[in-house]
């Protein structure tokens, strides 16, 4: 491929990563959260995010078409991927695995959770409500799906918080970038504990 388009597929995949993907995970996990607070404070949460003003275009392209061109360019670069280059310490070189692999874990992840909430609501479900997520979790094999799923994309995205930085010039010295080893760490846990006191409030 012509490398002065590469390059720009592969910023627009990193951006795309953070904005708006990885804002709209934070606030998925946080209104999620209102489920610890029980079943009418989730409720009106997840009824105000669904009667949004235009949600349906907001659905679109903050939500679906950044995430389908992220996961499609995100598994060409998993399928093709040269390996890491040598400068950096072993951790960060298993840490560039993994992003690859929770990559494509993701896909199958969140196909699987739209299928079964937000379709099932388009061909003609009540509302992707308390009710619903509780009767999806009850099942132990989808509880330890999710929890898996959330945890999942919380390292994922902390994880690719740091790559970020690193991609856009931000964090270029060596001690910058393992003072972002601390605070995406912090990320991942912080984002962690929100998402699976939700998950565990519906069961
Ligand atoms: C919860 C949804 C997702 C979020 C929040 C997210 C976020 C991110 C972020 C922030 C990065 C770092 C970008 C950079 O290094 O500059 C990244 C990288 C990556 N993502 Fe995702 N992503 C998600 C889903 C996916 C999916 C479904 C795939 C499919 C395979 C994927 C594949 C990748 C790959 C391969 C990289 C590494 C890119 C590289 O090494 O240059 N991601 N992601």
């Amino acid at each position: 491929m012509n490398t002065n388009r590469e390059f720009l597929m592969r910023r627009l995949h990193s951006l795309l990563g953070i904005i708006p993907i990885g804002l709209f995970l934070t606030q998925h996990l946080i209104v999620n959260h209102f489920a610890t607070q029980g079943v009418e404070e989730f409720n009106r949460a997840a009824d105000f995010m669904a009667n949004l003003p235009f949600v349906i275009f907001l659905e679109i392209f903050v939500i679906y078409l950044p995430i389908l061109y992220h996961a499609l360019y995100g598994l060409y670069i998993a399928f093709t991927a040269k390996n890491n280059p040598g400068h950096y310490s072993y951790l960060r070189n298993i840490l560039f695995v993994l992003q690859r692999y929770t990559g494509v874990f993701l896909v199958v992840f969140i196909a699987w959770h739209v299928f079964e909430t937000r379709f099932q609501v388009a061909i003609g479900a009540d509302e992707a409500d308390f009710n619903m997520m509780a009767e999806i979790l009850s099942n132990p094999f989808m509880l330890v799906f999710y929890i898996v799923g959330v945890l999942t994309a919380t390292f994922h995205l902390a994880n690719g918080l740091w790559s970020f930085l690193v991609t856009w010039g931000i964090t270029q010295s060596a001690k910058s970038q393992r003072y972002t080893t601390y605070f995406t760490l912090l990320v991942f846990i912080v984002l962690s504990v929100i998402g699976i006191r939700a998950l565990l409030a519906f069961v």
